[in-house]
């Protein structure tokens, strides 16, 4: 007889063990199948170390700025071995943290790769020979892998993905990273501040395509002032390999000649794991798992969760499709995810972090707007951290008699944005009007308080701005 359980997770990252836990809290008696480490690539390769790294590149810009603070602290230079130390220290925590979660919760962690066999039936491939547990439910979590491009095949030496770079042993001194996403201005911009000399190659005529334009400026000009190259409109048709050197050949000029090419151009779902071929699961071209609102697959008892599902790709975003998956195998008719609501937080310098429509897809969308921007230049406590490049913006829908009424969306570029969008996530979510939200007090002096200001100023009156 195979182990009985009421739910079986295959893949134990964001998505995974976030449905583990839930589901466990909720009584259910769950096993999660992991091949290698729990936590995934957001604690493993991804969220957790590259935020690490960007604090490392905090505290090294903080140095060299120390002076205008009167704190002469002369010129840092960077120990990337003791960085990498503890970027470390800092996942192991976090993993063996959630490990004993995981096991306080009773929740069986099943080593080895997940196969869905149909009618419930989960083979597993571990270090011990093949098992077969039996699940009343089944989730399939098995995340995502990062994309190539031809060309560029992934060497380790010259080429790398998000992967390897996470793990480098040495810094390079020039780098060029393919793509201006979430994850190539992540790592520029680390780079860039440890004194790497970085070029951006981006495909489309800007970085970070999908973020309100005003916001991707501000990010684009602090990456020119501080010495980042961003070409845009580029395509790349493969590298030259030399001694110590690559060559990446971009067409219509001369060659960019790097000690390491970084790629970033996106991440593609892990669904061939699965062995969902004949199961009646349906996967879509690019090889996501077909599902509904609720994350149900097109089989009944099976669901899918997180970056093996064509949603956006934030571990809060699998967070949220767990607890909405354990609540319809318990019958609670849950509310689907808003996904064009969920937060984004990009940590770059200056970070971004956005909830609900930018101005232009607000327009597309058909909405009369009114939009307003306040700068992190006219916030004193921006002044104080010394970190004054950055812009909230608010969107709200115009009303019938011309005033700002319901919030749309709230977009930030600046400092700590991403501990900031809080309450703009709020009040789009929960649908609040500006002159709802500019009835509230913000604490005085700090950053938070700029998203106030450009609410208040939406009612035709204001303060400082
Ligand atoms: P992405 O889809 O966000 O960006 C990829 C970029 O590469 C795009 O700007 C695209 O135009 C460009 N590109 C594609 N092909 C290209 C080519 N051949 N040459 C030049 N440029 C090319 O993907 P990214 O940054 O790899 O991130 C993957 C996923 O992880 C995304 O969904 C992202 O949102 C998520 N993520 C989110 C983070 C955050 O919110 N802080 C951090 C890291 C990742």
């Amino acid at each position: 007889m195979p182990d009985q359980f009421d739910v079986i997770v295959i893949g134990g990252g964001p998505g995974g063990y976030a449905t583990a836990l839930y589901g466990a809290s909720a009584g259910l008696s769950v096993a999660l199948v992991e091949k290698d480490k729990v936590g995934g690539t957001c604690l493993h390769r991804g969220c957790i170390p590259a935020k690490e790294l960007l604090e490392t590149a905090h505290v090294f810009r903080t140095v060299v700025e120390s002076s205008t603070f009167g704190v002469q602290a002369g010129s840092p230079t960077i120990d990337w071995g003791a960085a990498m130390a503890r970027k470390q220290k800092v996942v192991d925590a976090q993993w063996k943290g959630l490990e004993s979660t995981i096991k306080g919760r009773k929740i069986e962690i099943v080593p080895g790769t997940g196969r869905f066999m149909g009618n419930g039936a989960v083979e597993v491939d571990g270090p011990d020979g093949t098992s077969t547990l039996q699940g009343a439910n089944v989730v399939l979590a098995a995340g995502s892998v990062p994309r190539t491009i031809p060309g560029f095949d992934v060497d380790g030496r010259f080429v790398l993905t998000s992967d390897e770079v996470l793990s480098m042993s040495d810094l390079p001194t020039t780098a060029a990273v393919i793509g201006g996403g979430a994850i190539g201005c992540e790592f520029a911009s680390t780079l860039a501040d440890v004194g790497v000399k970085v070029t951006v190659l981006e495909a489309l005529p800007k970085i970070l395509p999908g973020v309100d334009t005003d916001v991707a400026n501000v990010v684009a000009r602090s990456f020119k002032k501080r010495g980042i190259e961003v070409r845009t409109g580029v395509r790349l048709t493969g590298h030259e390999p030399g001694d110590k050197t690559t060559k990446v050949q971009i067409e219509g000029s001369d060659p960019l000649e790097v000690e390491r090419v970084i790629v970033s151009v996106g991440r593609r779902p892990l669904s061939e794991s699965l062995g969902l071929d004949g199961t009646g699961v349906e996967v879509d071209e690019r090889g996501f798992v077909k599902v509904g609102e609720t994350c149900r697959t097109t089989v009944g008892g099976v669901w899918a969760v997180g970056d093996l599902i064509a949603t956006p790709q934030l571990a809060h975003v699998g967070f949220a499709e767990a607890i909405v998956t354990i609540k319809d195998i318990l019958g609670e008719n849950p509310l689907p995810v808003a996904y064009d609501r969920v937060p984004w937080a990009i940590y770059c310098q200056p970070e971004v972090a956005f909830a609900g429509h930018s101005e232009e897809s607000a327009r597309e969308a058909g909405f009369d707007v009114v939009a307003a921007k306040h700068p992190y230049k006219a916030n004193a406590r921006a002044w104080i951290v010394n970190e004054t490049d950055g812009l909230v913006k608010v969107i709200a829908e115009k009303g019938a008699d011309g005033r700002a009424g319901r919030i749309l969306g709230v977009h930030m570029v600046g400092p700590w944005v991403t501990e900031q969008l809080g309450q703009g996530y709020l009040a789009v979510n929960w649908e609040a009007t500006v002159d709802e939200v500019a009835a509230f007090i913000q604490p005085h002096p700090t950053l938070s308080e700029l998203f106030g200001e450009t609410v208040l100023s939406m009612t035709g009156r204001s303060l400082h701005g």
